[in-house]
């Protein structure tokens, strides 16, 4: 039941105005969660690449808005209609859903519930929002906006975590990591043996990589201009680091082809978001067996596929959040961490204060980051 208690709160939370401008910290107003909904503390958040494209007004522009869609906090209150959470669980707001008896949740074969489903129009399941600024609405990310020290979100879209799960490596599971590992397991199950490519070695590449170890990949190349990340790359299990800088202009399918004896790797994910990264996945990728994965999100959000390498067999498929199913398939993940058969303490690189957020910005840039936790 909601607490009698329940009003509304006035916290700080990170505010863009306008597309490209930089993030505000505001005084803001977050209503008492209704009859679905929770209202969750929260105690960190994180900076996913993805967070920038909401900054730049993608995939949607509505502003204002609170980005953020990685963080865990602790229920501070609930709606009279939630059942399986309580005042004080330790949970993670999420971008998906899963109902269980839509046909995609039946399927068993995708993440990506028609219930629950990744939202883009800023605002809550019944077509409001639920944060103000001097009486101004406020857009909600996703269904989340994690940069905020409340956040009410519909039930369906949380998760409850163990408390023994380090709250810092809680926050990543919520897109990055899990984003990639999901990738080579729940996306395309990688077999055993095989030969994988991840390009792009952020805290998605990452989880592909520890994926891929995990499912019993023999050979693990990691595929980045940064040549901090090998070191990052082979702490997940990267058996070899190609950086295309120090390749004499080779292209990234010429080398990966090259270290393969010419036929190319099974399975490549694209974890950039660099468009012409998508081609040289393709060509990278073995005639007629290999699969490309596309998991990268940038700036620039189409252009032209070459058809031919395609139609060569090769199948290429999207993911969001690495397939992974909030419900059936993330308490794996998370138990893999509590049983330390999964180890993050890798991704850490960067912390800041809500109140330093733009600061964050710029340590993404930095070569050694690869993850920015957000105190509140
Ligand atoms: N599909 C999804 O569900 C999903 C979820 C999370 C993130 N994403 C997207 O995945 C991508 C990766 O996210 P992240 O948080 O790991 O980002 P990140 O910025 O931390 O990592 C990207 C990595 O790619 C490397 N890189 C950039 N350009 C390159 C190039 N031309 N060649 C080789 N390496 C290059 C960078 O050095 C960096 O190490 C982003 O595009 C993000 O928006 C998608
Ligand atoms: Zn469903
Ligand atoms: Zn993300």
């Amino acid at each position: 039941m909601a607490k009698p208690s329940a009003t509304v709160v006035t916290c700080t939370a990170a505010v863009v105005w306008k597309s490209g401008e930089p993030v505000k910290v505001e005084q803001i107003q977050v209503d008492p969660p209704k009859a679905s909904e929770v209202r969750i503390k929260m105690i960190c958040a994180s900076l996913c690449h993805t967070d920038i494209l909401c900054c730049n007004g993608l995939p949607v522009p509505l502003f204002p808005r609170i980005p953020g869609h990685e963080g865990v906090g602790t229920v501070e209150s609930v709606g009279e209609n939630v059942t399986g959470l309580k005042e004080g669980d330790v949970v993670m707001p999420l971008y998906l859903g899963e109902c269980g008896v839509c046909l995609n949740c039946k399927s068993g074969k995708t993440n990506l519930c028609h219930a629950y489903p990744l939202n883009f129009n800023g605002l809550m399941p019944d077509g409001t929002s639920r944060m103000s600024v001097g009486g101004e609405k406020i857009y909600h990310h996703f269904s989340c906006s994690t940069w905020s020290e409340y956040v009410v979100i519909d039930s369906n879209y949380v998760v409850k975590v163990d408390p023994r799960m380090a709250l810092p490596h809680a926050s990543f599971l919520a897109c990055g990591f899990t984003t990639g590992y999901g990738a080579a397991w729940r996306e395309v199950d990688v077999k055993k043996g095989s030969t994988v490519a991840v390009l792009g070695l952020g805290a998605v590449g990452l989880g592909v990589v520890e994926g891929a170890r995990v499912q019993g990949a023999a050979r693990i190349i990691g595929v980045d201009l940064n040549d901090l990340k090998r070191e990052k790359g082979e702490a997940f299990g990267m058996t070899e680091f190609i950086n295309p800088k120090n390749s004499a202009g080779k292209s990234v399918s010429d080398l990966l082809k090259e270290a393969t004896g010419g036929l190319g790797v099974d399975y490549c994910f694209e974890c950039t978001g660099v468009v012409p990264l998508l081609d040289e996945a393709i060509e990278a990728s073995k005639v007629g067996l290999g699969t490309v994965v596309l998991i990268g999100a940038g700036l620039e959000t189409s252009g032209n596929i070459k058809f031919i390498p395609l139609l060569c067999g090769r199948t290429l498929k999207g993911s969001i959040y690495g397939g992974v199913r909030p419900q059936s398939d993330l308490p794996t993940i998370i138990n893999k961490c509590i049983n330390k058969e999964i180890q993050l303490d890798e991704l850490l690189t960067h912390e800041v204060s809500i109140h330093e957020i733009n600061e964050a910005f710029g340590m993404l840039k930095q070569p050694d980051c690869v993850k920015v936790l957000i105190k509140f």
